[in-house]
């Protein structure tokens, strides 16, 4: 089916059942213009837990829905691919990490979770962070107690260094951004002399070092068009880029090319397909269902997170 056929019956369905849909800004440039929301992981935690409608459409991956489920627990929950994980979750299982604190209990760890990680690991956390509001959270954190950051080593640098707080990291990261590489970045800046980079804080600190500007997807937005700079090389994953040439048309966005597909692509945010959107919303499946004890074990560290952050 054509997409005009497919938008025309996602938008009709969306009415029927009365539904938000809600999209990460690395989904494909036809989900982020079918959404209602499009935002970063905070943004869309937010207006997760605000949604008034009967069901949420959460195009992003499984831990972006299971956190909508968790803060809105009383609205379905439909995730358009149920395979869209993410690899920094992957790398820190919850048994894992109950292990090391078992080992460690002596230390009697703050546990700081990066949102990009399972319910059980959240329901392991003392508090929950995202990209946008990590430098925050971590200077809230008690001054008595030594950190445990998990899962992203990256993001924890970048966050320790910011705020001075010494933590103890989780040796996981995203596969995605630590593909980005100095070459890449000194090569681009080569050939666009007059572009400020704007990177991620789940990049390498090598990529890091070079970059004008660190932060959440959603910051890139409003640095880029604050920014004097007119050209921008975008150190993150690709889907960002419909969304700073639709919002900052009067700027030019210059992607980094990696991975396989030679386009720095989440291929977990790409499994989310118009075809499956319309396809979930049809069918009311798949939804996101959470016992309700471990839901109540991990909604603690993301109120928490909520309240901390304005
Ligand atoms: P943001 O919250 O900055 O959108 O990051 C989410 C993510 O998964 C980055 O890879
Ligand atoms: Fe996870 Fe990386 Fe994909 Fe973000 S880009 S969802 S951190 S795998």
């Amino acid at each position: 089916m054509q997409a005009s056929g497919l938008i025309a019956e996602i938008q009709q369905l969306k009415t029927q059942k009365n539904a938000l849909i809600l999209a990460h800004s690395y989904q494909r440039p036809e989900i982020q213009d079918v959404a209602d929301f499009v935002g970063d992981s905070l943004a869309l935690a937010r207006r997760a837990q605000q949604a008034q409608c009967d069901v949420i459409v959460f195009c992003g991956v499984h831990f972006m829905a299971e956190t909508a489920c968790i803060l809105n627990p009383t609205r379905t929950v439909l995730l358009p691919d149920l395979d869209a994980s993410c690899s920094l979750e992957s790398s820190c299982p919850a048994d894992e990490l109950s292990a090391f604190l078992q080992e460690n209990r002596q230390k009697n760890y703050y546990v700081i979770a990066y949102i990009n990680c399972s319910i059980q690991v959240k329901a392991l956390a003392d508090v929950i962070v995202t990209s946008g509001n990590a430098q925050q959270i971590v200077q809230a954190a008690p001054a008595d107690r030594p950190i445990l950051f998990v899962p992203d080593e990256n993001l924890g640098a970048w966050v320790a260094e910011k705020t001075g707080r010494r933590m103890t990291l989780w040796h996981g990261a995203c596969h995605v951004h630590r593909l980005f590489t100095r070459d890449q970045i000194m090569q681009a800046k080569q050939q666009f002399p007059d572009a400020e980079v704007v990177c991620h804080p789940e990049c390498r600190e090598v990529v890091r070092l070079l970059a004008d500007h660190i932060c959440s997807t959603e910051k890139m937005i409003d640095y880029c068009r604050q920014s004097l700079a007119k050209r921008f090389i975008i150190v993150t994953e690709n889907g960002i880029l419909h969304r700073l040439r639709k919002l900052v048309p009067e700027k030019d966005f210059i992607p980094l090319r990696t991975g396989s597909c030679g386009c720095a692509e989440c291929e977990f945010m790409k499994l989310n397909t118009l075809e499956k959107l319309r396809n979930c919303l049809r069918d009311m499946r798949p939804v996101i269902s959470l016992p309700e004890d471990l839901r109540l074990r991990a909604l603690a560290p993301l109120q928490r997170m909520l309240d901390l952050s304005c």
